[in-house]
This record gives C-alpha cells, structure tokens and sequence, in this order.
C-alpha cells in the first residue's frame, strides 16, 4: 500500500517520516557547526558567516519542531511493536527526553543569540525579534546550557540509533523499516 502523508494505526506517514530524518541531519550538523563557531576568533572571516547560518538554521529547526509537536497532536500515532514492558517505558521515556533537549537546545541558542537585545536574521530573509532578557549575564549562562543540552541531545541521539539498529538487525522487527516508510511486511 502506497505510503500517505498521515500516520495510520501500523505506520508512520510521509509528515512524521520527513519531519524526523530532515531535523535528526540538520541537528546532527548543527553539533560540529556551534563547535566550529567557538574556536572562531572575531578577526577570522568565517565569523561573519557561520554563526549567521547556525542562528538562521537553528531558527528553522525551531519553526520546524512546533509543527512536528502540532502534527503529533493530530495524526495517529502507530501502535507500538511488541516488547518487554521495561524497555517500552525506555523508549517512551528516551523520546520524550529528545524532545525536551531539542527544546531547551533551541531555546538556550535563541537566548545566546538575543541577550544582548538584537533580533535574529534568518538568512537576511526575515528577522526574529528579541524577548527582553529574562536572567542576569544571560549569554553567558544560556552559552554553557546551549553547549550541555545539545552535548546531551547528540548523546542520546547516538543511543538512540543504536537501539534502532539493534532493533533491525538482532530483533529484526520493523521499528527502522518503519521509519523509512518501507512497506510492512504483516499485519497490512
Ligand atoms: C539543535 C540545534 C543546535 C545544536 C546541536 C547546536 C550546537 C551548538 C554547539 C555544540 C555550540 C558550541 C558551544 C560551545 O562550544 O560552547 C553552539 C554554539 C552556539 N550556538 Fe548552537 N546549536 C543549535 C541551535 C542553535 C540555535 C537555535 C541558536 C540561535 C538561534 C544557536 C546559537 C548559538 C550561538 C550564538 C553559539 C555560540 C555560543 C558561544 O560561543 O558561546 N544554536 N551550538
Ligand atoms: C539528532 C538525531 C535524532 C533525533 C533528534 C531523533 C528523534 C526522534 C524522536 C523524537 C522520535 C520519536 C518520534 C515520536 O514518537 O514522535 C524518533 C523515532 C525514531 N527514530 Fe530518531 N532521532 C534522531 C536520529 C535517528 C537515527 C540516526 C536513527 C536510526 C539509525 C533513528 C531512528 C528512529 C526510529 C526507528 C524511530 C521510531 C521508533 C519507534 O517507532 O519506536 N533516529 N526519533
């Protein structure tokens, strides 16, 4: 059966497939970006650039993952595969986790990004305004967030693909396929 853009009860659609490995690229790129960004000096010419493409990108991710949260909310959610009760509550607790680290990683960047009161420029396309700062010496503060949330979100991003490798070839259940939008194999 072909594959539709909603979710049904077996499997994830083409919305959640392309949310997911769109934002899990990006994010993973975003990791060796930011780090590049901190071993910048103000004089090197990439200064003028980088940080300008992690902001406008990290922007999108933002736009991005409310829709996804939106999209959650309103499209089926594929019954889970069979497991043992203990590691069904690790994957729900694990997912969960991704998604408050993806928001406190975009949150805290935005943070950095508009202590200082500056709007954010995406791309020179449009610009994000900036909240009034809300805590003291908050580029600072936010900055060493910003760098142990998206440590911990790449972390457990890397658990997490192992667990569904491991899914895929020692289980050799659908949990991977599945995400791939390959056709089921049973229960069509
Ligand atoms: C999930 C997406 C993101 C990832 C994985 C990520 C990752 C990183 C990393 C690893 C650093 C280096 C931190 C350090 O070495 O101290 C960094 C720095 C930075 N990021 Fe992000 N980031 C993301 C999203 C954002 C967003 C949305 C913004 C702002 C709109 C942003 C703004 C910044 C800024 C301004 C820095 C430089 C901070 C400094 O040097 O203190 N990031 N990012
Ligand atoms: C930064 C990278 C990644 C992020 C942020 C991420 C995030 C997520 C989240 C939040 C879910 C839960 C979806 C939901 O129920 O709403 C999910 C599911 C899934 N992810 Fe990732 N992911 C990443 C990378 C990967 C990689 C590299 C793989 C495979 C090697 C992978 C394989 C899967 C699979 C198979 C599922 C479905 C699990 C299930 O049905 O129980 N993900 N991912």
């Amino acid at each position: 059966m072909a594959l539709s853009i909603k979710n049904s009860h077996n499997r994830y659609g083409l919305a959640t497939i392309t949310l997911h490995w769109v934002m899990a690229l990006v994010i993973i790129s975003m990791y060796p970006l930011g780090l590049y960004i901190d071993s910048l000096g103000y004089y090197d010419a990439a200064y003028k650039t980088v940080p300008h493409w992690h902001k406008s990108i990290g922007m999108i991710l933002l736009a991005l993952l409310v829709v996804r949260l939106l999209w959650r909310m309103i499209t089926p959610q594929p019954q889970a595969l069979p497991q043992p009760a203990m590691l069904h509550l690790a994957t729900k607790v694990a997912h969960l986790s991704i998604y408050i680290l993806m928001i406190v990683a975009l949150l805290s960047g935005y943070m950095i990004s508009t202590a200082d009161g500056r709007a954010i420029a995406v791309f020179n396309w449009f610009e994000i305004p900036a909240l009034p700062a809300v805590i003291d010496q908050q580029e600072d503060v936010a900055g060493l967030v910003h760098y142990w949330i998206t440590t911990a979100l790449i972390a457990l991003a890397g658990v997490h693909a192992l667990a569904a490798l491991k899914h895929h070839f020692i289980n050799k259940d659908q949990t991977l396929s599945r995400m791939m939008g390959m056709p089921q194999e049973t229960n069509q």
